[in-house]
């Protein structure tokens, strides 16, 4: 993402934070992963969003209206000892040379700075409980401006968060965020394509989790954007299964929820498809139910349409297939009021999708849903999930698990599927998964360890 890009993020919320406010923002924390070894980093999204810098120990401040610069980084110095061990640094001239910062500061001597930043403002934006490490700093850096009252200083009255102002811009995407969007939902895509291509019985499901992995970083996703999900048959009905750790069956499905993150923007897309290349008439015929509810929900991703139009219309097309099966007796209108679907399909249609998985934004406003607007970006995610041994259920059904899910962005004049490019067809998935058998039988390697 280019600097401009993120200057420009930044003026705009300048502008809206308005004169007498301050906002403070902090980089997330390094996670231990066990004793002394990290969690890969990943900078706090929010932050990121308004900086563009990746490293942690870092606090923004925006200050509207500050005659030495608005934009303020906190950040670590640099060190040539601690880079040589644990890595590069910008330090606050590389902060305000590749970063824009208009000051930069030593970390390590924010309580002595920031309560002078914070003098005579009405209004500081800071979303408390956010960063508990932070929040104890807030409290004694706003009392540290308290003390100064018989000096004529004003303490911050209001405490505002700043989620609101800064997850409504996140939520509209620029032109610049949809190129980055479509690049992970392409590369995204084409690694569902190959997990088919490569699927076989006997395969473990991390096998073609590495094949998933494998296929984002060789195409520039240097990160998942979440913990892939490969569940063979029944562990295909665990909503978040991420163990991975199950041999392939033959005349099972497998449920893929997989997708890279490209510089710092996720895809999320699920495939379900037969671990022999064959569905079975029961898969099938829960499949297409799923799937034409995700056709029936994608069409309604229009701007003027409300958040909640595209859950109805998947939850008409998969109440009225559960019927047709069998799975369900009643009408559908009784059903659909009584939410008997949920016994199947227990979660919702979808959520915004952006720099984080289940992206930020508000669904209502004023207690109504939201209506769509161009440059939102969401997933359409129908499933069917008949967990093993479902009482009054024929056995046929059990332990099939089913999720399609793309990533679908609003336009002016309707909508477009950013992760179009892996089938989801039956036909389209059999003849994908044939044509391969045919030509590369070969080639893949199936390892047992
Ligand atoms: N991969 C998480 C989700 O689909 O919401
Ligand atoms: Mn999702
Ligand atoms: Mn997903």
């Amino acid at each position: 993402m280019k600097m401009s890009e993120f200057a420009k993020r930044r003026q705009r919320l300048l502008h809206m934070l308005g004169p007498g406010s301050i906002a403070i923002l902090p980089a997330a924390p390094e996670r231990i992963r066990s004793r002394d070894v990290e969690h890969p980093y990943r900078a706090d999204s929010d932050f990121f969003y308004l900086t563009g810098f990746p490293e942690p120990e870092a606090v923004v401040v925006l200050i509207p209206g500050r005659k030495q610069g608005q934009f303020v980084l906190f950040c670590r110095e640099r060190d040539p000892e601690m880079e040589t061990w644990n890595g590069r640094r910008a330090g606050l001239e590389g902060a305000m040379e590749r970063f824009g910062a208009d000051d930069a500061f030593p970390i390590s001597d924010i309580d002595d700075i920031l309560p002078g930043l914070m003098e005579n403002k009405a209004r500081v934006y800071y979303s408390m409980g956010t960063h508990p490490d932070l929040d104890q700093h807030m409290i004694e850096w706003l009392n540290q401006v308290r003390k100064k009252a018989r000096s004529g200083v004003h303490a911050p009255g209001e405490f505002v968060s700043l989620d609101h102002l800064l997850h409504e811009m996140r939520l509209i995407k620029s032109a610049a965020e949809i190129q980055k969007m479509k690049k992970a939902a392409k590369v995204s895509a084409k690694a569902h394509c190959r997990a088919m291509q490569l699927c076989q019985p006997g395969l473990m499901e991390y096998q073609l989790e590495a094949e998933l992995l494998h296929y984002f970083m060789v195409n520039g996703c240097r990160h998942a954007a979440y913990p892939a999900i490969v569940g063979g048959g029944e562990n295909g009905c665990i909503l978040h299964y991420t163990e991975n750790e199950s041999e392939l069956q033959g005349g099972d499905l497998v449920l893929i929820d997989a997708g890279g993150e490209y510089d710092n923007y996720a895809a999320d897309i699920t495939r379900t498809f037969p671990v022999n290349g064959k569905f079975n008439p029961a898969q099938k015929a829960l499949y297409e139910i799923v799937l034409a509810a995700q056709h029936a929900a994608i069409d309604k991703v229009q701007p003027g349409n409300h958040w909640d139009e595209p859950h109805k219309a998947a939850v008409k097309v998969l109440t009225k297939g559960l019927i047709k099966l069998g799975l369900l007796k009643g009408t559908p209108a009784k059903l659909i009021k009584e939410e008997a679907y949920r016994r199947f399909y227990m979660h919702r249609t979808g959520h915004w999708l952006g720099m984080d998985v289940h992206d930020v934004g508000d669904y209502k406003l004023d207690g109504e849903w939201r209506l769509f607007e161009p440059g939102m970006v969401l997933t359409v995610e129908p499933g069917l999930y008949i967990a093993p041994g479902s009482k009054g259920v024929a056995k046929k059904w059990w332990g099939i698990g089913i999720r399609i899910e793309d990533d679908v962005r609003v336009t002016r004049s309707g909508h477009e599927v950013l992760s179009s490019g892996v089938p989801k067809e039956v036909d389209e998935i059999e003849a994908l998964m044939a044509r391969e058998k045919r030509v590369a039988k070969k080639k893949v390697v199936k390892k047992k360890y």
